[in-house]
């Protein structure tokens, strides 16, 4: 039977209504008449009945055809039912024959014993299946993509459309109760330097103009504070031309928020009380608040990391001191060139393979390192090609601070501080994926470490162009404190900045602003290096409006899609988008982006210096 020769017989004249969906029927309906629409999500022969599982946004329902109570014409038509064919079921609810439940379905109780169908479209043979988690979490991501329409009727997919859109819901009630208002700002933007590379678009009405799609509604949301707004908030869509990842997409959504009157404190309370509305509602979880708070200088001494994922130890401990005069050149060579010696206990894997050891000494010269030095402690021994450099007293100073017993691995890092950290900090966290692989790190579902992290530098050193940058972006106020050091010493001064972190994610960050134009101008100027003229042109319109009364202000933006994809329990942020690109930046059902007619590049005075794609 193909689909062509079945026609469906009634698109037009849908008589059957649902009664019910189909996560609806308990045995409570038992002898009630119910119709049913939906998509046949599979079908069973056995003992001469016909079983049809419909299946709709909420769930299925099993619906039985019987030769004996039906006619032949339409028990004929049930035989020809396929895959994903749309159809409407009426029929009596009934109790499913003793040791038929279904435990797995909140329907499998009971069945739907036909009366009449109706097929209200055919389908195709699908490219891949859409009723078996298994097999489709086999079938290749970029054919899912392609037929994303299919993909997303998966029900592991749909569910997480759905919690997102609650998230949503709540998040928009929350900041209503809050006293916020939405407000929407402009797509088309223009191109603004310091961040992420931009997207441009073309003027047509003066060519040779752009537009820029925004990174993030920063600006307009500080001058709504100089409008007076006082709380704003946005579901705010952000476009950034950076490298994908599975945490990042070139168009994502932020929650992103912007108050006057405020300090740090307030945007702590405001977001603790945000995400445990948010865990509440989509999890039914409540998390402990208020959250713990960690210096950025603490961060990257124990983790390694400025975002940690504190749900295991494995901290990173100090020895600098106990190496400055060791015969152990790497490290004592280390500390006089001004730099520090670090290790890390990676319990339970002495037995750490070839494979993964030069996994790791890879991680260390990724950095720069010569190489990754190691102990492995195995049959009562110190395994080790370093070990015999080692005083008596540096051993015992290694087996106090990192607790050393039998099967331990400890990883050394000698290096300039920010370097040796972020070398453990990356192999600490392959360690324990590597011990979760083996059973041996356990990290429950429902565990969720959230933590703001605190006191950043306001600024980081770029070596190659030899000038500040601002470690978030410019707007951010410096520590108060801290405002005599900008022209003095830049690299002392901390930011008023704060990124909230849970489990090794970053899941947002934001800042109290700099409100006072001659600060501000002294940051592009004099710190940030940009020419008068520049700051002029690209933020003339901000130091503007600051001179006409702009309140103390401040506010933050967390990753929307970040935060679905923890909530959902997926690694990849594609999973809570319904139309996410590849890596490569192609939406493969659409197949943008694509080419434009010669006739629009004209109208744009543009011209291609590549062959035209077709
Ligand atoms: P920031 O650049 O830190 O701050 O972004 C805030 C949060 O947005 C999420 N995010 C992304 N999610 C998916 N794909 C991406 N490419 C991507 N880039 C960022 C992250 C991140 O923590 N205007 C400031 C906020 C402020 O200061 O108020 C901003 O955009 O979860
Ligand atoms: P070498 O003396 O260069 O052969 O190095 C001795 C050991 O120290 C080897 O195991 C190297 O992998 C390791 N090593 C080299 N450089 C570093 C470093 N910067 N930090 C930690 N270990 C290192």
């Amino acid at each position: 039977m193909d689909a062509e020769s079945h026609r469906p017989d009634s698109t037009l004249r849908f008589e059957m209504k649902r009664t019910h969906h189909c996560n609806e029927l308990r045995p409570a309906h038992i002898g009630q008449t119910v119709t049913l629409t939906g998509w046949v999500h599979s079908r069973r022969d056995l003992g001469g009945l016909i079983f049809i599982d419909v299946r709709d946004r909420e769930g299925r329902t099993q619906t039985v055809f019987d030769p004996s109570d039906l006619s032949a014409e339409l028990f004929k038509r049930a035989e020809q039912l396929r895959s994903e064919w749309v159809v409407a079921v009426t029929g009596k609810v009934r109790r499913r024959p003793e040791g038929t439940n279904n435990p797995k379905i909140a329907t499998g109780e009971v069945e739907v014993m036909a009366v009449s169908l109706e097929v209200l479209n055919v389908a195709e043979v699908l490219p891949f299946p859409v009723d078996d988690p298994e097999a489709a979490a086999r079938v290749n991501e970029e054919l899912r993509l392609k037929y994303r329409f299919l993909d997303l009727r998966r029900p592991e997919i749909a569910r997480n459309l759905r919690l997102r859109s609650k998230v949503a819901t709540a998040t928009r009630v929350f900041f209503d109760e809050e006293g916020f208002l939405e407000v929407e700002t402009p797509i088309l933007f223009k191109s603004t330097p310091e961040g992420a590379r931009e997207f441009i678009v073309p003027n047509r009405r003066e060519p040779g103009t752009f537009y820029a799609l925004p990174q993030s509604p920063q600006q307009f949301k500080q001058i709504l504070m100089v409008a007076g707004v006082e709380k704003y908030y946005q579901l705010a869509r952000c476009f950034r031309d950076e490298d994908q990842r599975a945490d990042r997409q070139l168009e994502f959504t932020q929650i992103d928020i912007e108050m006057s009157f405020i300090e740090r404190e307030d945007i702590y309370r405001l977001i603790e009380g945000l995400l445990k509305r948010i865990w509440k509602v989509a999890l039914n979880v409540d998390i402990p608040t208020p959250f713990r708070r960690l210096k950025y200088e603490e961060a990257i001494n124990r983790y390694g990391i400025d975002k940690p994922d504190t749900r295991f130890g494995m901290e990173i401990v100090d020895f600098t001191e106990e190496f400055r005069g060791s015969s152990f050149k790497v490290f004592s060579g280390a500390v006089a060139n001004g730099g520090v010696v670090k290790a890390l206990n990676a319990k339970g894997l002495a037995g750490a393979t070839q494979g993964q050891m030069e996994t790791m000494t890879d991680t260390a010269r990724s950095f720069g390192a010569k190489g990754l030095a190691y102990i492995k402690v195995e049959g009562g021994e110190w395994k080790s090609p370093i070990v015999k450099f080692f005083t008596e007293t540096e051993k015992a100073a290694l087996t106090a601070k990192l607790a050393i017993e039998e099967g331990d691995l400890i990883l050394f890092a000698a290096d300039q501080w920010l370097n040796a950290c972020e070398i453990l900090g990356k192999i600490r966290l392959y360690c324990a994926e590597v011990l979760r692989g083996q059973g041996k790190l356990n990290l429950p579902a429902d565990r969720f470490d959230f933590l703001w992290v605190v006191d950043f530098p306001l600024l980081s050193f770029d070596k190659e162009n030899n000038r500040w940058y601002s470690s978030h972006h410019p707007f951010t106020a410096p520590v108060a404190e801290d405002i005599p050091l900008l022209k003095t010493d830049p690299k002392r001064v901390r930011g008023q900045h704060y990124d909230i972190v849970v489990n090794g994610t970053e899941l947002g960050g934001g800042s109290i602003r700099i409100h006072q134009p001659d600060v501000q101008k002294t940051v592009f100027e004099e710190v940030l290096q940009i020419p008068p003229d520049l700051v002029k042109a690209r933020f003339g319109y901000m130091l503007e409006a600051f001179k006409y009364g702009a309140p103390p202000h401040g506010g933050i933006a967390l990753g929307f899609d970040r935060l679905n994809a923890i909530l959902c329990n997926t690694p990849s942020i594609r999973d809570v988008i319904a139309f996410p690109k590849t890596a490569k930046g192609v939406c493969l059902m659409t197949e943008s982006p694509g080419s434009v007619e010669p006739k629009q590049l004209r109208e744009l005075h543009l011209e291609l210096k590549v062959p035209r794609k077709d």
